[in-house]
Formats: C-alpha cells, sequence, structure tokens
C-alpha cells in the first residue's frame, strides 16, 4: 500500500488578498505534494482560510459589510489565485465552515470538561493584529513606546473574563518530547529558539477565550465567550479530516501530520501550544513542524500595512506561473528569508529557464531534427567513455539526489541537483561538438549516441521538474515525441537510457523566451529614481504610512487645534503619474476663488489609470508647509482612507459643494 503524506500550509488570515509571501507558503506545500505524488506516496494536502477575530470584525465593520460578506469575498479570491498558481489542494477548510465551528466547540468543552480549561480574569496588554495577549513585561519598546514583541504596533490595555489552558501542566512533557525528537521542529535552531525563549523559562496559562469582540466560534455552554482564534485556528488540520465526526476516515488514515509548513513567527504557536492541544486530546503529534523564512521586500517583511506587497498576478500574467514558482523554490534556501525582487527573478528567468534549461531543450530538438529527420536513432556502440559515463551516471543518480533533499523540504537545493544536470549537458554539447560529428557521415554512430544521451537527460529533468513547475514538462515532451505516459514517471528514471528509437521530436516554441531584463522592469515596476529622490521618496512614503497607521490620537484636543489645518475641497484638473516614481501621483487642482495649486500623493499604486481622476472633488489640506518631492513642490495633502481590501481611495464630498469650500 503506498505510503500516506500528509502535508498542511497555515490557514490565511482573509483581511486582504494574498500577496507573494501566502504564495511561496502554498507553491512549497503543492511543489511537495506533486513531488510525494510523483514517487508513489498517497499524499493528502490541505490549505484553508482563518477567518475569525477581532481584526476581521473590525474590517468588515470599516468597508460597511458583516464579517461573513467581508472574508467571502477574500476567499474567492484566494481560490482564483490558487487556480491561477496551480495549486492543487485536497481540501480548503474555512473556520467558518459548520463542519469546523462544531468540532472546535466540542474540543473547548473536553478541554474544560477534563479540568485543562479553567475560568479566571485576564489582566493585560492586547495586540489586535496578531490576536495575542501580552504582560507588561513581554511587550518591547519601541521609540519610547511599549509595542507587540512580534509585530512591533501598539497594544491596548484589556481586562476580562477569560477561560485559561493550563498549559504549564505540559511543559515539562513538551521539553522532554522536543528534546527526545530532533526531527520535530526543522530547521533546528527554531526548536532551540523554543526551547531557550518559551519552555525553558516556564509556560504561562493561556488565556483561550474571548468577550470583547463576537466574530469567533461561540463556547456553547457560556456564549458571552469566543473560542481564541488561535485554539479555533490551530484545529482546523484535523477538524478538515473529520475528527470527531462519525466519519473520521481521513483522520484514521492521515493524521497524524508529516509536515505543517509554516512561517517562522508562527512556530511558536504550532510547536508550543499545538502540541499541548494534541496530546491533552490523547493524539499523536505531527512529525514536523517546518518553520520557513519571509520573503522580504527591500529587506523588510511583505505586509500589506508596510505598503510593500507584490502579488503574484501579475509576475503570472506576464511570465507564466512556472516561471515564479520556479523562483520562489530556487531563490532562497526553505527556512532563510530572502528578497523578493523583480528584477533577481527576470535575471533567472534569463538565466535558468531561458538560457540553461531553454537552450538545451531547442539545441536538442534542433540537432535532432537537422541530422536525424526529427527520429530518434537507437543507441550504438560508439561510446565515449571519459564523455558519456559520467553524465550517464549523474543523470541517473539524479532522482536519488533530488529525493534527498525534498525529503529535507530543501526545494533550492533539489532544483540546484538537477540544474547542475542540465549545465552538465550544456558543457556535453560543447565538449562532443555535435556540429562537427555532424560533417562527417562516419561519426554517425557517435552523433547519435551523443544526440540521444541529451534527449535522455532532458527527459529526466522534464520528470524531475514536474512538482516545481507543473505545466513545463508537457511542454517538453511534446517537443521530445514522447506520448507515452510511462515514459514521464518516476520508475521511468530508474535505469538511463530508456528512449526508445523510432520516436519522433517536434521542434516548438521557446520553453522560455530570453527578456530584455531593463524594459521588462519597467514593466514590472518603472525603472528606479536616483538614488537620492528615491529616499526622500522612501521618506515621505513613511510618513504617508503613519497617517494609515492609527497613530496613538489624544484621548481630546481643542476645537482650535482641529481648526488650524485648513481642509479644502479641491477639483482634479490633471492628475498624471510621477516620473520615475512608483508610488507618487502629480494633482493639478483647482480650489475655486483661491486658485489652483500642484500636490502629490502616494497613491499611484491604487489609482493605475490617473487620468480617470481628472474631473472628481478632492478634500486637502491647504496650508501644509510646501515639500519637495522627487524634484516637485508639493503645496498640501490629498486625504485619502483605508478600504476593506487594505487599498487607499481617495476622499469625496457629497453633491453641490463648491471648489475650495472649507470642510469644517
Ligand atoms: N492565520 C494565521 C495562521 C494560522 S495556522 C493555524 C496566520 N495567517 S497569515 O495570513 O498572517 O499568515 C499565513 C502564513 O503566511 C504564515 O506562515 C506567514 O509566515 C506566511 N507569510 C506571510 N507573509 C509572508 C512573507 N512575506 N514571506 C513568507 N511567508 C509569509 O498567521
Amino acid at each position: 500500500m503506498a505510503e500516506k503524506f500528509y502535508i498542511t500550509t497555515p490557514i490565511y488570515y482573509p483581511s486582504g488578498n494574498m500577496h507573494i509571501g501566502h504564495t511561496y507558503t502554498t507553491v512549497a506545500a503543492d511543489t511537495m505534494t506533486r513531488f510525494k505524488r510523483l514517487t508513489g506516496h498517497d499524499a493528502y494536502f490541505l490549505t484553508g482560510t482563518d477567518e475569525h477575530g477581532q481584526k476581521i470584525e473590525e474590517k468588515a465593520a470599516e468597508a460597511g459589510v458583516t464579517p461573513k460578506e467581508f472574508v467571502d469575498k477574500i476567499v474567492a479570491e484566494t481560490k482564483k489565485l490558487w487556480e491561477l498558481m496551480n495549486i492543487q489542494y485536497d481540501d480548503f477548510i474555512r473556520t467558518t465552515d459548520e463542519r469546523h465551528e462544531k468540532i472546535v466547540q466540542k474540543i473547548f468543552r473536553q478541554f474544560y470538561e477534563q479540568g485543562d480549561i479553567y475560568k479566571s480574569e485576564y489582566e493585560g496588554m492586547y495586540c489586535t493584529p496578531c490576536e495575542s495577549f501580552w504582560t507588561a513585561s513581554q511587550l518591547v519598546e519601541k521609540n519610547g513606546e511599549k509595542v507587540c514583541p512580534d509585530c512591533g504596533r501598539p497594544c491596548k490595555p484589556t481586562k476580562e473574563e477569560s477561560y485559561f489552558f493550563r498549559m504549564s501542566k505540559y511543559q515539562d512533557w513538551l521539553i522532554d518530547y522536543i528534546e527526545t525528537h530532533p526531527d520535530f521542529i526543522q530547521p533546528a535552531a527554531r526548536a532551540n529558539e523554543m526551547l531557550n525563549n518559551f519552555l525553558r523559562p516556564g509556560l504561562q496559562d493561556l488565556c483561550v477565550s474571548r468577550t470583547s469582540f463576537k466574530w469567533g466560534v461561540p463556547v456553547d455552554f457560556d456564549d458571552k465567550h469566543v473560542v481564541y482564534v488561535w485554539i479555533d485556528a490551530l484545529s482546523n488540520y484535523i477538524t478538515a479530516l473529520g475528527y470527531g465526526t462519525d466519519h473520521d476516515e481521513l483522520m484514521q488514515k492521515y493524521w497524524p501530520a508529516n509536515v505543517h509548513l509554516v512561517g517562522k513567527e508562527i512556530v511558536r504557536f504550532h510547536t508550543i501550544y499545538w502540541p499541548i492541544m494534541l496530546h491533552a486530546l490523547g493524539l499523536p503529534l505531527p512529525k514536523q513542524v517546518f518553520g520557513h523564512g519571509w520573503l522580504l521586500f527591500g529587506g523588510d517583511k511583505m505586509a500589506k500595512s508596510k505598503g510593500n506587497v507584490q502579488y503574484a498576478q501579475p509576475v503570472v500574467a506576464c511570465y507564466g506561473c512556472d516561471a515564479l514558482r520556479y523562483y520562489l523554490m530556487r531563490e532562497m534556501p526553505f527556512g532563510a528569508d530572502g528578497n523578493y525582487t523583480n528584477e533577481a527573478f527576470l535575471n533567472r528567468m534569463n538565466a535558468d529557464l531561458a538560457n540553461d534549461l531553454g537552450n538545451l531543450v531547442s539545441r536538442t530538438v534542433a540537432m535532432l531534427e537537422k541530422y536525424f529527420d526529427g527520429v530518434l536513432p537507437a543507441w550504438t556502440n560508439a561510446v565515449d567513455e571519459e564523455l558519456d559515463k559520467p553524465l550517464h551516471e549523474h543523470c541517473q543518480a539524479l532522482p536519488s539526489l533530488v529525493e534527498a533533499q525534498m525529503d529535507k523540504l530543501q526545494f533550492s537545493q533539489a532544483l540546484t541537483e538537477i540544474w547542475k544536470v542540465i549545465g552538465e549537458c550544456n558543457k556535453y554539447i560543447d565538449l562532443t561538438q555535435p556540429w562537427v560529428l555532424g560533417k562527417d557521415p562516419e561519426k554517425k554512430d557517435r552523433l547519435a549516441n551523443v544526440l540521444l544521451t541529451l534527449a535522455e537527460c532532458v527527459r529526466y529533468v522534464a520528470v524531475l521538474i514536474y512538482p516545481f513547475m507543473p505545466t513545463t514538462p508537457e511542454r517538453i515532451f511534446a517537443q521530445l515525441g514522447v506520448e507515452e505516459e510511462a515514459l514521464t514517471t518516476w520508475e521511468s528514471l530508474q535505469t538511463f537510457g530508456q528512449l526508445p528509437a523510432g520516436i519522433k521530436v517536434c521542434k516548438g516554441e521557446a520553453l522560455f523566451p530570453r527578456i530584455d531584463v531593463k524594459k521588462e522592469l519597467e514593466i514590472l515596476s518603472p525603472a528606479e529614481a536616483p538614488k537620492a529622490e528615491a529616499k526622500a521618496e522612501k521618506k515621505a512614503e513613511k510618513k504617508a504610512e503613519k497617517k494609515h497607521e492609527e497613530p496613538e490620537y489624544p484621548a481630546e484636543i481643542n476645537i482650535d487645534t482641529f481648526f488650524q489645518s485648513k481642509i479644502q475641497v479641491g477639483r482634479v484638473l490633471e492628475c498624471t503619474n510621477v516620473p520615475k516614481s512608483k508610488k507618487l501621483l502629480q494633482f493639478r487642482l483647482s480650489f475655486g476663488k483661491d486658485g489652483e495649486r500642484t500636490i502629490l500623493s502616494g497613491i499611484a499604486q491604487y489609482y493605475p489609470n490617473p487620468e480617470e481622476l481628472v474631473g472628481r472633488q478632492i478634500v486637502a489640506i491647504t496650508n501644509l508647509k510646501p515639500r519637495m518631492m522627487m524634484g516637485i513642490e508639493s503645496h498640501g495633502m490629498i486625504l485619502s482612507a483605508v478600504d476593506g481590501n487594505g487599498n487607499l481611495r481617495l476622499v469625496s464630498v457629497g453633491e453641490g459643494v463648491e471648489d475650495g469650500a472649507i470642510v469644517g
């Protein structure tokens, strides 16, 4: 019977659309699932969304919709994105699914009844974006303010009646478990972090219910309370398998999970709270929790709140999903952080995909057409031991080299192994010089072996890249003339030299056409501004960002303080992108009898067609000190607000308001 393999991604917060960071984890899980299926495993892949909590409740209220309406929209977009990325999950669990909520209630009740959960009162600091409680000593200092140690944002003092989970009771058991199961937390450094920073100093009992908001799973025996989002969310890995129901066949079959893939900031939840929950339920622990690194943008974790996000859609639209999947899995070792840049992506496309792989395939097929009328010859005795043997052996060893890396979730290393063979093939072409052999009819036998060697290596590569780039192998097989499925399987890689004589190759389009990086960069993101100006822009952006980051407002201000700002209605006369700036739009505005002025606003990414704003009325502060940005003087600040999807939208006024009218 096929060996089981159960893999999960974290369930994502649908507080905004998923960006390349979320795509990264999901592509990794999909790649691993495909690899396991290729190698004969019975793999099951679960992903989903984590839909409860105060943050979602607040975002929905801001957008003027119910929380369910709010998340439904984002979940639909998320599913579309996974389709675009060719993600083949087996199940998509939503924490608002009835099947999930019911079992979460049951689990919570069981904990309470068996004495793991007790009722008490909580007093501390609460970080809404992270849905985490902190004691005063856990907060860290930032710019003279005490902030959340995870995300660096301000926390609110909170006091409420709560249920608590007796984590402390399980502390020694968990320390022992982690110490005796070195594979449980990977990379190993993260295990030490958990032991030294959280477990050995002593576990505090965890507050596992909330009364301050409603959008959660109600505690069924005390409905003033909703279940803490992490208890709710972590349970997804078993509720999706039917745990606690009469239909728990999947649970019987697939639990314990082989691996939970999670970002490094949520390793703590998965290796402390989750194991304790499972142990309290009498269930075995997942075999592994792998904490991967972050995709950084400009050295910082990509996050909507920081305005430094890259989405997969435009990249896939231009270059296809396989190119992006390849880049994500290749660029950085799984476990480490790495920068995402469009430039690095485009360079890799050229170097690895167009040059190394693309050229190897097109040269091989072209030479078979030229010298053998496109029909694969039979192997001959014309072997050059020194040149052929190492390549044949290397290629035959490739599946196990790749598997060894995949078993450690080292996606990037697995691809490196495949690309080593591609590189060796390209070198083999230079050394064997088929174009010289082709001139000499007596060397035809030798030429046959050279081209067959190349074609067979290409076949190995096509089979092995499939988990990473699911649509490229079909295109390679079409060019190689491989129609038989038996030649595309893992088993077909057992012995080198399977390609049969007589099949007809067929030259097709370039797999990955070479691209002009400079030109493409302009398409993906406008050219970088000169350094000084870029710096100035960044500073201005940071300020603008702060404006939307909900600063700590004083509890009260004098009306005079408000009236110090001159806020006016203006009409857009002209609106254009600022050359060399990704963020800025330049507005020419009319303020009626107060005349015209130019104002720059960092909202370009939210208004891709700025000319459409002409004629519209906006609201601006007009007595701000003028400021230079990108060599243009800005005379004021246009007001905008964040919508339910995290996009900035211009503030507008009702009908009949005259240009220049004072707001206040
Ligand atoms: N809802 C929780 C997870 C609950 S699992 C029981 C959550 N959601 S999240 O949407 O904030 O993040 C989901 C995953 O996406 C995390 O593993 C996180 O690390 C990952 N990523 C979010 N941004 C990322 C990058 N910039 N780079 C890599 N991964 C990133 O946490």
